[in-house]
């Protein structure tokens, strides 16, 4: 079997437990994002796979081989840090053959590997010169040749762009996807930053506390969040978020209460599969339209033109503020009264303990 497997990988530091039991196959060429806010444990779990960090429970195979106890260098992976090192008395050509000439690798080899990483990276003219004779991305682009020379079974990278600004970080994304394809490398890629992981991803791993939430294509998660904290984690303007009431049913589907002068809406969700207690009504905001019959009444607090959509920042009494995608030249402004509908197809119930119930 090829690709990483994880079994039941945990890891203590003291008392404190930062990831527990946690099983997962990352298949042979994926790019599979571990996402998740800081602290979640991202890190962590990258440096036990990459064997800079011991695992107290559980084994993990690279490759079809378990490499639990191997130390990093008997591992086959390639890591690239957010705080990459390079040499600074090296030219950019000796940075990227250090690693291989250590392992013994024989001059005609390295050259090979490093001219054809350099026409990938656009770096062939840049390899005699030192890092401080670099930008930002050129050194970034350094680090990943480093990585792409040692041909490695696994790409394991731990927040390379946090550091590069904003419009470099989005070429370099585009970078590492071309990279990814070229390669066909199974590729391990941390980020707290979901455009980041929709963008890249085959696949992503929604992490929270040490623990996955859910695993999915990017699309799939951001329709089908399976909790509450996946929904609010996946998505730009966060989903709105409104506590509701069960209301009975119609036709086996669920009827809910909003907390506003006892409007009842429909849902899609089947009433059979709902547990009792309280419930959230979850909705993104290009699923709540405006509607001069709709039942929610309110007021525009502040409306975003943002060029390729507008949004529109709503008071509702008794609600909390819900942002709306509105047509993007509407005429609107703050202050003005405006009458809105959810999307009976599109909104999700989460309940107690923040499992999400779709509709459909
Ligand atoms: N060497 C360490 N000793 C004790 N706690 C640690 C150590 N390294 C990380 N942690 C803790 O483990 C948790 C996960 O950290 P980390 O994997 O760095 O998270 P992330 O990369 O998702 O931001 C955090 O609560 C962090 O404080
Ligand atoms: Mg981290």
């Amino acid at each position: 079997m090829t690709g990483i497997q994880l079994n039941g990988v945990t890891k203590r530091y003291g008392e404190t437990e930062v990831i527990t039991g946690l099983d997962l196959n990352i298949h042979e060429g994926e790019f599979l994002v571990f996402l998740g806010p800081s602290g979640c444990g991202k890190s962590t779990l990258l440096r036990m796979i990459a064997g800079l960090e011991g695992v107290s429970e559980g084994q993990i195979s690279i490759g079809g081989r378990e490499v639990t106890h191997l130390p990093p260098g008997g591992r086959d992976v390639a890591m690239v840090f957010q705080h990459y090192a390079l040499y600074p008395h090296m030219t950019v050509y000796d940075n990227m053959a250090f690693g291989l000439r250590n392992s013994g690798v024989d001059a005609s080899e390295i050259e090979r590997r490093i001219t054809e990483a350099a026409r990938m990276l656009e770096l062939d003219a840049l390899l005699k010169r030192r890092p401080a004779q670099l930008s930002g991305g050129q050194r970034q682009r350094v680090a990943i040749g480093r990585a792409v020379v040692k041909e490695p079974e696994a790409f394991l990278f731990d927040e390379p762009l946090s550091n590069l600004d904003a419009s470099l970080r989005t070429r370099t994304r585009v970078e590492l996807a071309r990279i990814h394809r070229r390669l066909n490398s199974t590729m391990v890629f941390v980020t707290h930053d979901q455009i980041e992981a929709m963008t890249l991803a085959t696949r992503i791993v929604v992490m929270n506390r040490g623990r996955i939430e859910q695993i999915g294509a990017p699309l799939d998660i951001y329709r089908r969040p399976a909790t509450r904290f996946v929904a609010g984690f996946i998505g730009a303007p966060a989903m709105n978020f409104i506590d509701v009431e069960p209301a009975g049913e119609n036709g086996g589907r669920l009827l809910v209460r909003l907390p506003v002068e006892n409007i009842v809406i429909p849902t899609t969700v089947a009433t059979g599969s709902l547990p009792s207690g309280q419930l959230t009504l979850g909705v993104r905001a290009e699923h709540v339209v405006i509607d001069n019959q709709g039942p929610l009444a309110g007021r525009a607090e502040f409306v975003e033109r943002l060029g390729d959509r507008s949004l529109a920042h709503v008071s509702v009494p008794g609600c909390p503020l819900i942002v709306v995608e509105i047509p993007r030249d509407y005429e609107l402004q703050a202050g003005d009264p405006i009458r809105l509908n959810i999307d009976a197809a599109h909104l999700h119930i989460f309940d107690a303990s923040g499992i999400a119930h779709h509709g459909g």
